[in-house]
């Protein structure tokens, strides 16, 4: 282990050589795995009669309600691969990783219409855990690194985060949005100091002068988030740091330069900041503080952001269907297997995406990268169903009910044989919708995705 980070760690927090000695001791433990189960798609209690079924036993964490630590007996089929895990009902997750969206909501379900901005969103946690507590609000989940995209797609798919939108900016250079949304995250890129329990070789590049690089880059993202939050709300920002370069200092920085503008909301009456540490809370190194903007800074720098002068609207690449558009496939998905009016529809190229949100108040803010979730693609004017929306719900039309030993059989890609008629079907297994499988010739083959077989 790195002398110079353990040195640091115990002068900062004036640790006794015996709290150093569990703190590195803890360090190469391995984490125990733990859940959240998606509560836009099942009640907690349901799902623990569903883990009693399949003999895994959750043990609640000391953390959150929603978040269990889970232990199997039949470790043959990994936990990702499970029909529970692929159809979202449950997302595998560390339990600090939590800890923002939580101290966000304060673990409570808010069915209030805020504009949410997930600032640096990749690779997954956090969004979908938004999308939870926040079912009616619009979450905009931004993150710079394209390559970085993929895995939050396939959570957003998976999750059914139906209220979500990926933007694709570099927010440092925050120009268009001042005071436009009513909370936002900022989990900052950090200097991954929370990797070293995978390996210590992690801490090789620790060194002072890196941390106060990155702080500086936190820095301006926090500026940048406080800048677009409205007035009156709120803004949580977080890191898996415990150093308190990364952490304090940004804080007091932003605390500095906006005095009259802000007040921190102390996370709990012991505490102003939470820190979580592994050898104590058994999880990650985890740090989230919470900021209200108390006053608007528009009168300050109105010259700045003159709306008439500065704000460009913004042309999207996504389109608004037309209202001939949207009945053709709103008619087609609803004679073929269900449609319910509270979603929208929009379209990008071939792709059709369905939200449950109407978008018209960002529409000409920001410039949306995507939006949730992805159901169809048009070719050759059919509709090609994507995988992913035959997980929203048990369709009306066109369904399948499947055993466990047919259900395997699809997972490794294999065939049924079956007198049905040609056309899509959506399978349902123990009462949940599986996935879809598309039929022809009598042969009934699922459309699981590549990455979902199991070989
Ligand atoms: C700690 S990770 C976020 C983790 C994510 N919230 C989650 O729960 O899985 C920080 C992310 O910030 C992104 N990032 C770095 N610089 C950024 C910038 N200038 N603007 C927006 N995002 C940025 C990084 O690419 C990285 O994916």
């Amino acid at each position: 282990m790195k002398k110079d980070f353990l040195n640091y760690i115990q002068e900062t927090f004036n640790l006794t050589e015996k709290e150093i000695k569990k703190f590195k001791e803890y360090i190469e433990k391995p984490l125990k795995k733990s859940i959240r189960i998606n509560i836009n798609k099942i009640w907690v209690k349901d799902f623990k009669t569903l883990a009693t079924k399949n003999n895994w036993r959750l043990t609640p964490s000391s953390l959150w309600k929603n978040t269990f630590y889970i232990d199997r007996d039949n470790l043959s089929i990994p936990l990702w691969s499970t029909l529970e895990h692929i159809v979202g009902l449950f997302y595998i997750q560390e339990i600090a990783a939590s800890g923002s969206p939580f101290y966000m909501s304060l673990d409570k379900v808010d069915k209030s219409k805020f504009i949410i901005l997930d600032m640096s969103a990749s690779p997954w946690w956090k969004t979908t855990s938004l999308s939870e507590y926040y079912p009616n609000s619009i979450i905009i989940a931004n993150e710079l690194l394209k390559p970085r995209l993929k895995w939050l797609f396939i959570n957003l798919n998976r999750m059914s985060s139906l209220n979500t939108i990926v933007t694709n900016y570099d927010w440092r250079f925050f120009k268009n949005t001042p005071e436009t949304f009513d909370k936002i995250l900022l989990d900052a890129p950090c200097s991954w100091e929370w990797t070293a329990f995978k390996s210590p070789e992690t801490l090789k590049f620790w060194n002072i002068k890196n941390i106060k690089k990155i702080s500086r880059l936190q820095f301006w993202l926090l500026e940048s988030a406080f800048i677009a939050l409205k007035t009156w709300w709120e803004l949580v920002y977080s890191t898996c740091t415990l150093n308190k370069i990364e952490n304090e200092w940004v804080i007091n920085k932003l605390i500095n330069k906006y005095t009259s503008n802000l007040e921190i909301i102390p996370i709990n009456k012991k505490n102003t900041y939470k820190r979580n540490w592994q050898h104590l809370d058994f999880t990650w190194w985890f740090f989230v503080a919470k900021i209200i903007k108390t006053t608007s800074l528009i009168k300050e720098k109105q010259n700045k952001w003159n709306k008439e002068k500065n704000i460009k609207f913004v042309r999207q690449n996504i389109e608004k269907l037309s209202n001939k558009e949207a009945k053709n496939i709103k008619d087609f998905i609803k004679n073929a297997f269900w449609y319910d009016e509270k979603y929208y529809l929009y379209k990008y190229k071939t792709s059709i995406f369905l939200t449950n949100k109407n978008l018209d108040y960002i529409w000409e803010k920001l410039f949306l990268y995507q939006i949730w979730i992805h159901i169809w693609e048009l070719k050759n004017s059919e509709f090609l169903p994507n995988f992913y929306l035959w997980t929203i719900q048990i369709f009306k039309n066109n369904i399948i009910d499947i055993e466990n030993k047919d259900l395997d059989k699809l997972y490794s890609w294999k065939y049924l044989k079956t007198n049905k008629k040609d056309w899509y079907y959506q399978l349902i297994n123990k009462s949940m919708p599986a996935w879809i499988a598309k039929i022809k010739n009598n042969n009934l083959k699922s459309l699981l995705e590549n990455n979902l077989i199991r070989r």
